[in-house]
């Protein structure tokens, strides 16, 4: 792992690098210039998913990465998610045995022989919930993930696991920023040993997703207000990307920006020469306006 970086421990093996790379919503002519520009510039944690249709090219950057940075597999943290299938848009939630060869098919897309952490993308699986689960923690004891976990789970489903008395996840990847900071579910999930690993911290900037099909449910008074940070970010001569990136960090989330900007992408890492201050982190603490915003179709809990 980086030096400078600090880390969140995920289990009595693994610990998570405070700042990963996100990959969502990089295309395949991209990926592999990103990735490989991100580890080179620092990054030691990358973050994908089958469900952002780029993990051979995203796999293809990691290798160059590592190539171009001198370091080893070991010194880098991956993560993949599961796509677990959705009823609801005709798609039918994966078995357990199906759970297994996909997170075998993801490794080989991605040209690796284990990842750091397997993810349930979301609680999609409805009647196979469990069943997915149960699979991931086989995975975990196969050595083909070393820590384990969903996304986008609520209380609810996370309660589901304890009820039928099963290893809670390692880490539960959910939007938090500001705007939707979910203190009920973060307590329970402090409660139970389960990470917050932070995605979209970067929603209230007025740069977040603007191409063309990058659609979110922000709304346009959202749209209006993206520069309430920008003062405090000022207090401290950093840029609000950088703000929104601490107050996760700060509250011991692991964050996980995505820029193609490798300029972006160096200030995104740079995060530990400023600390805000209590003050500033009070006044964020009453910005919660509930749920996030990354999913358009909605609360993808539901
Ligand atoms: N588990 C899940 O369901 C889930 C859902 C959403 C996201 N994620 C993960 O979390 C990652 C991050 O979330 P995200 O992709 O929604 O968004 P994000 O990282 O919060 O924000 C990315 C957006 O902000 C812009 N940006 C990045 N750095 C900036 C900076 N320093 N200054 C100004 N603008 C900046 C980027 O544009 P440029 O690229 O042009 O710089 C892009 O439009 C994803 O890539 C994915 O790995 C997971």
């Amino acid at each position: 792992m980086s030096a400078t970086q600090p880390t969140f421990t995920l289990n009595a093996n693994t610990a998570i690098s405070a700042v990963g790379f996100g990959t969502y919503l990089i295309s395949d002519e991209d990926a592999e210039t990103a990735v490989s520009t991100a580890i080179e510039v620092g990054y030691r944690h990358i973050d994908t998913a089958s469900g952002y249709q780029n993990e051979v090219t995203v796999g293809a950057g990691i290798k160059k990465g590592l190539q171009g940075a001198g370091i080893g597999r070991k010194d880098l943290f991956v993560t993949a998610k599961l796509w677990p299938g959705n009823l609801a848009w005709g798609d039918a939630p994966k078995t357990g045995a199906q759970t297994i060869e996909e997170c075998e098919a993801s490794l080989a897309r991605l040209g690796l022989d284990y990842v750091d952490l397997y993810l349930i993308h979301a609680p999609y699986g409805g009647d196979m919930r469990l069943e997915q689960w149960r699979a991931l923690l086989e995975i975990q004891k196969s050595g083909k993930a070393r820590s384990v976990g969903v996304s986008n789970f609520n209380q609810q489903h996370l309660e589901e696991i304890e009820a039928a008395g099963l290893p809670m996840p390692d880490a539960n990847q959910i939007e938090l920023h500001p705007w939707s900071q979910k203190p009920d579910l973060i307590a329970y999930m402090a409660e139970n040993g389960i990470a917050p690993i932070a995605y979209s911290s970067l929603v209230p900037l007025s740069t977040w997703r603007v191409e063309e099909g990058q659609d979110s449910a922000k709304t346009d008074q959202m749209k209006a207000d993206g520069s309430a940070f920008a003062t405090m970010a000022a207090n401290y001569n950093v840029s609000e990307a950088q703000l929104l990136l601490k107050w996760g960090v700060q509250n011991r989330y692991a964050v996980l920006p995505k820029s193609l900007n490798p300029d972006r992408m160096r200030q995104n890492l740079n995060l530990f020469s400023f600390i805000i201050d209590d003050v500033d982190m009070a006044r964020m603490a009453t910005m919660d306006r509930g749920e996030g915003v990354a999913w358009a179709s909605g609360d993808p809990s539901k």
